[in-house]
């Protein structure tokens, strides 16, 4: 063993224990009663940092949650790598669903079960052991590096929008790396080529100006709940094509490989998809393969609704407000302000004569698609080969990182996605969990990456 993988085997039970006291913070980040919960855990991230003899460290004030800063710098005519992680996690709900409480990090079978042990708390932790083990074995480190964490990752990234924006000289580097991915398997590792963009919307249909007895105003009334499922079925039909005229206008065509790969779809996906989801068919656009419909087009889906009576027994009522939570994945090429201007026209021309209709913008962000031909991703590539004995994959994932292009945008800096989440983490679902093999390989590969890369 070299001494790196010493320290990483003798100190692993610590790093373990360490992760346990972040996740045992509550940090939900779109919820208001865990403001506390959030800087408790920025402290906590900010503390590992600092142990780490990191020499500034410091909690960024925001609008919202604080950013987490902190540079190692002393690696003079080495490059800069930026490392970007996110702290706050989704909510739990349904609770009950969870065989161990949320926030009490569990073992079970060689796993760690707790909100935020994959996204992103697991991931991040790793990152900062890899660091650890570096400058305890060292002294130093094979390159600078600056830590830029986030707070609101799962609920808008308008903080770090802003700071990035703002401050593009603090956070200069030549590359930046997110730990924040999956890969397919545990034999698989994968450098992630894509990721698709967003929009999250909230459609509100006013009908009359108070709730009314269907008796009395059945037939006369309008009725919000029956209007957003109209305005939904128009969006969307049944075979998965979006009805949102110009949408499909500046879609990329694909390239020859890309579309032999997703057609022959060698790494078996679609049967693991039928697997993780536990159904008999995909739905969606069936003339297109599931990796095409996953990475690279657009989608449309609600994810609640709410308005009248739902609780037990029957309430004869047509309610006077509805409100439809919705929300677009977009290939790259889309871009997200063309998309909601697009999405809000549509949902008003097809909502019902009767009913008002407010469509707005709750958060969005860009797709991105990185090369995997400069020196961080050959080194990162290199660094998975080693641990994992065997080449990486290069694959697109179907969610959003936002950061991601912004940092392509405003930094200039080719991005690394790299990240050891496996298919069946339960990212954002009851018992999110985290493969401790993942974790500690992990250590290895980010420890390796940073000294290929210095
Ligand atoms: N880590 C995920 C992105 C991801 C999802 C990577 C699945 C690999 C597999 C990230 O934390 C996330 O959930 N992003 C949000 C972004 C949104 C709230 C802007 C998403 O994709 O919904
Ligand atoms: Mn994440
Ligand atoms: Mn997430």
């Amino acid at each position: 063993m070299t001494q790196l993988e010493t320290y990483i085997h003798d100190n692993r039970e610590r790093f373990l224990e360490e992760l346990k006291g972040w996740l045992r913070i509550p940090s939900i980040s779109t919820l208001p009663e865990h403001a506390n919960d959030m800087r408790r855990a920025a402290e906590y991230a900010a503390d590992q940092l600092r142990r780490n003899d990191f020499a500034r460290v410091e909690l960024i004030q925001t609008q919202g949650h604080p950013l987490v800063y902190g540079e190692w710098l002393n690696a003079p005519g080495k490059p800069t790598l930026l490392i970007y992680g996110h702290y706050d996690v989704q909510p739990v709900d349904p609770v009950e669903l969870w065989h161990s409480p949320p926030f009490e990090p569990t073992i079970r079978d060689g796993n760690i079960y707790c909100r935020g042990a994959c996204d992103d708390k697991g991931q991040t932790m790793l990152v900062f052991k890899a660091i650890e083990s570096l400058l305890s074995v060292d002294g130093k480190l094979p390159v600078n590096v600056r830590v830029l964490l986030e707070g609101e990752e799962e609920c808008g990234g308008e903080s770090v929008e802003h700071y990035v924006r703002t401050y593009p000289e603090r956070l200069r580097c030549d590359a930046a790396f997110i730990c924040d991915t999956h890969m397919p398997s545990k034999e698989i590792p994968a450098l992630i080529s894509g990721l698709r963009g967003m929009i999250y919307t909230e459609v509100e249909v006013q009908g009359a100006k108070s709730d009314l007895h269907s008796g009395s105003y059945g037939g006369v009334a309008p009725n919000p709940l029956h209007a957003l499922a109209i305005i939904i079925s128009r969006l969307k039909d049944a075979d998965g094509h979006i009805h949102i005229p110009g949408l499909y206008d500046h879609l990329r065509k694909p390239t020859k490989e890309e579309k032999d790969f997703w057609h022959h779809d060698p790494l078996h996906f679609d049967e693991a998809l039928l697997e993780e989801m536990g159904v008999s068919q995909l739905s969606g656009e069936l003339e297109y393969p599931p990796l095409e419909r996953i990475w690279a087009r657009p989608t449309l889906e609600v994810h609640g609704i709410v308005g009248g009576f739902v609780g037990d027994g029957a309430k004869t009522v047509i309610p006077a407000i509805a409100k439809a939570k919705i929300s677009m994945r977009l290939p790259p090429d889309l871009k997200s302000a063309e998309v909601f201007q697009l999405f809000e026209r549509t949902v008003k021309e097809v909502a019902p004569a009767g009913v008002q209709v407010v469509v707005r913008n709750l958060h969005g962000g860009e797709g991105l698609l990185v090369t995997p031909d400069n020196p961080a991703m050959h080194a990162a590539a290199d660094a998975l080969q080693e641990v994992y004995g065997r080449a990486p994959v290069y694959i697109r994932e179907g969610g959003s990182i936002p950061i991601a292009a912004l940092f392509h945008e405003i930094l200039g800096a080719p991005v690394v996605l790299m990240g050891f989440g496996l298919p069946d983490d339960n990212l954002h679902a009851p018992n999110e969990k985290y493969s401790l093999d993942q974790f500690y390989n992990g250590i290895q590969v980010v420890a390796r990456f940073l000294q290929k890369m210095g």
